[in-house]
């Protein structure tokens, strides 16, 4: 290893990731008088949060009645009865005041006429425990993410948050079961660098990118996720992941649930609303869940549009150019330049496509990453938190409400902060680190570097993503899921003989890359084994072969472990059915509305 030198950092707290979640995390660390570091690859207001358009919930109750209770509700049928609802109780009733937090920040809220945050209906969003319709996501026009990410990154500059941009967090430092820090490469200049903390966080978010086509940013490649499994860590519930109703057809980019929250409509190739037949009162703001497969099988069954009826129509011409200009303005220009369609006079195509991951690394209400360890599914590994789409906290369970993810990051972000700065003292000292700490980050960069076979990175990343995006689909059965196993077994076998051309450590991209298929290509092993080992269907996990949602059997989170040779073992975890209060009595499961 003396080939490689590393340059030693010490701070209370380091934090990986910029997006929403960790730039929440590291603000409110750096308010409370704890040196904080943040490792990003990317400049932080280039994260993904950025790309979030339709908003954030809350029941502020600006456009019409309101409460937290019913968000609370929402959020747990919505979940499928797999949200934990401690942790749902507390994010709903903490939003109101998280987002009013926010505008003080400055974040450009939209404003009704009276002045106050301007909220638009989503999926899902009711009011009395599913009777009318709220109004609880508060938007900034249809760049949300946008707005947040610049106002967190501001309030991080100034609270003298200190910030390692364009490095790459390579591997966790472990000892005895003990995070102690973090390794991470400048992408800049090749250096290495060796970070102790009392905490490390992880912020990464999800890991999109293990599919064809998505609207995540080529950024999300499960970071954090990869660095948990190789620490001998679980992650939680990866067979749950979200396909948003409308991505472009062919592009993938994001078409904002905004959209028909603002009154669009779903059409197939007989001009049909045919939402109205598979939810009648929600119709085209059921949950993702819902639509996503009811437009799977308006295609199935030759209803789609365009020349080979694979998609369907998203109309907004009915709304108006005004209110397209002033709600829309962002969609209404990806809409032009990705599908070549103008929203005042032409329906855009979209497509069902991978935009979350229900799943991740398992987390307390505090952020705490846990394990099951001596029986206990709650046992803390210690030094160790997780936020935002990277951690499974789990709000979302089965399925995530549309705005309750920038909710999630901002909430959870801004708790784990505060309960770090209940018990890290600052500046207390570090013991040292082991011997050999770091040398596993450092043989893993060695031997891909010096990798030399036959396979190109970007060919083995091809494959996993056709693997996945038609074996690990909206609709699964044992079969498909079984072949998807067996031949993305092939794909993680045919990286052991991949090859990077570059072998130098300044702005070595083949490297980088080939690090982050490596971490996409254990959490996509996790998800179709996970997948496979569920025998029900449950919110965004469809069974064909096991129609209904089967609570006696499965009311529980999976875990997953993953190997060096990106093997699978799994074990489960309880939900959480108790809440932190008497506000609130636990819902109880209820049979499948839609
Ligand atoms: O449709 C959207 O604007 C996405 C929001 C979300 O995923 O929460």
């Amino acid at each position: 290893m003396s080939a490689y030198q590393f340059i030693d950092h010490s701070y209370d707290v380091v934090v990986v990731g910029a997006g929403g979640a960790g730039l929440r995390a590291t603000f409110g660390l750096a308010n409370s008088g704890l040196s904080v570091a943040n490792i990003t690859k990317v400049f932080p207001t280039r994260s993904h949060t950025v790309a979030a358009q339709g908003g954030i919930s809350a029941a502020l109750g600006n456009m019409g009645e309101d409460d937290w209770r019913w968000h609370m509700y929402d959020t747990i049928k919505g979940s499928d009865w797999l949200g934990d609802q401690d942790a749902i109780e507390f994010m709903c009733k903490e939003a109101p005041a998280a987002i009013l937090e926010l505008e003080h920040y400055g974040l450009p809220f939209s404003r009704t006429e009276a002045g106050k945050i301007y909220q638009r209906p989503f999926g899902g969003m009711t009011t009395h425990f599913g009777k009318g319709t709220a109004h609880r996501t508060c938007a900034a026009a249809d760049r949300t993410g946008h707005a947040m990410l610049h106002t967190l990154y501001q309030q991080a500059l100034k609270h003298q948050a200190q910030f390692f941009i364009e490095y790459f967090a390579v591997d966790l430092i472990m000892e005895n079961g003990e995070c102690r820090g973090v390794i991470a490469i400048d992408m800049a200049d090749g250096t290495l660098h060796r970070f102790k903390a009392h905490i490390v966080m992880l912020a990464t978010g999800g890991y999109g990118r293990a599919y064809f086509s998505c609207t995540s940013a080529h950024t999300c490649t499960g970071d954090g996720g990869g660095m948990v499994l190789r620490a001998g860590l679980p992650l939680q519930d990866m067979e749950f992941v979200q396909f948003h109703p409308t991505g472009i057809y062919g592009s993938g980019c994001l078409i904002t649930e905004g959209a028909r929250g603002e009154g669009g409509i779903l059409r197939n190739s007989e001009g049909e609303a045919f939402m109205e037949r598979y939810a009648p009162n929600a119709k085209n703001l059921a949950s993702r869940d819902v639509v996503s497969r009811a437009m799977t099988i308006e295609i199935r069954e030759g209803r789609g549009v365009g020349a080979h009826k694979d998609h369907i129509f998203l109309h907004l011409e009915h709304l108006g150019a005004d209110v397209l200009h002033q709600r829309l303005p962002g969609i209404s220009e990806t809409a032009k330049i990705f599908a070549g369609v103008d929203v005042t006079r032409q329906p855009i195509p979209v497509l069902p496509t991978v935009h979350y991951n229900m799943g991740g690394i398992p987390t307390n209400i505090h952020g705490e990453v846990v394990t099951l360890r001596d029986g206990n599914p709650d046992a803390v590994v210690p030094g160790l938190m997780a936020v935002g789409e990277a951690a499974c906290v789990s709000v979302h369970g089965a399925n995530r409400l549309g705005s309750n993810s920038l909710l999630d990051l901002v909430i959870f972000g801004r708790e784990a902060a505060r309960h770090c700065a209940e018990f890290v003292k600052p500046g207390t000292r570090h013991k040292p680190f082991a011997q050999d700490a770091g040398d596993f980050a450092v043989s893993r960069i060695d031997h891909y570097r010096n990798a030399n076979g036959h396979q190109k990175t970007s060919d083995v990343r091809l494959n996993m993503q056709r693997v996945m995006q038609n074996h690990a689909a909206v609709f699964r059965t044992g079969e498909s899921l079984q072949q998807g196993v067996d031949k993305l077994n092939q794909v993680i076998d045919s990286f052991a003989d991949v090859s990077v051309s570059d072998r130098g450590l300044i702005w070595n991209t083949d490297l980088i890359e080939t690090l982050e298929l490596d971490n996409l290509l254990g959490q996509a092993s996790a998800t179709i084994n996970s997948a496979l080992n569920r025998t029900e269907s449950r919110g965004a996990h469809a069974r064909e072969d096991f129609p209904n949602r089967d609570d006696q059997n499965w009311m529980k989170h999976t875990l997953s472990w993953v190997d060096a040779q990106h093997k699978v073992a799994l074990a489960t975890r309880p939900v959480h059915m108790y809440t932190l209060t008497n506000d609130v009595e636990v819902v109880p499961p209820k049979a499948r509305t839609y």
